[in-house]
């Protein structure tokens, strides 16, 4: 009786210990990301995308002498703002989220090409240094209309 008394309070301290160790691990894992968000990347409700600042109203927001924000919205199936303009040499911060499923904004005949995300907020810079238009699109299959995600930026 007293060895089966002693082998349950081993095994007993040796399950307690496991799970001290898994909570620990789990907590560090959890602290450490907190501390340490990537960086240009923040997350939003996508259910709240179209009411969320600055999402509710999407476009280009001037942030410094030909210098822009411009917050997309990449959605089944299409973008926001349907169309925009932006001016010669501007340099264009781009912030991409989706309120549904995965879609992809990629600016043709630029570097631009990022993820639309539902619950993040994917960020990218260019430099629009040739006048045009740059057809966006989506590269991401995202259901039956996913060829009609297109929209335009015209830079003069
Ligand atoms: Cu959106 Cu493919």
């Amino acid at each position: 009786m007293m060895h089966i008394h002693r082998l349950e309070k081993i095994w007993l301290a040796i399950g307690v210990a496991i799970l001290v160790v898994f909570l620990g691990v789990i907590g560090v894992g959890a602290f450490a990301m907190g501390m340490q968000p990537p960086t240009g990347h923040h997350t939003i409700d996508p259910e709240k995308v179209s009411e969320t600042y600055p999402f509710n109203n999407p476009g280009l927001e001037q942030v410094g002498e030909n210098e822009y924000n411009a917050y997309m919205i990449a959605y089944a199936f299409g973008f926001k703002p349907a169309k925009m303009e932006v001016p010669l040499g501007a340099k264009v911060h781009f912030q991409v989220t989706s309120p549904d499923v995965v879609h992809g904004f990629q600016i043709t005949g630029t570097t631009v090409n990022l993820m639309a995300v539902p619950g993040e907020v994917n960020h990218y810079t260019y430099t629009f240094d040739k006048p045009g238009e740059y057809l966006v699109l989506c590269n991401e299959y995202c259901g039956a209309g996913h060829e009609f995600m297109a929209t335009t930026i015209i830079v003069k």
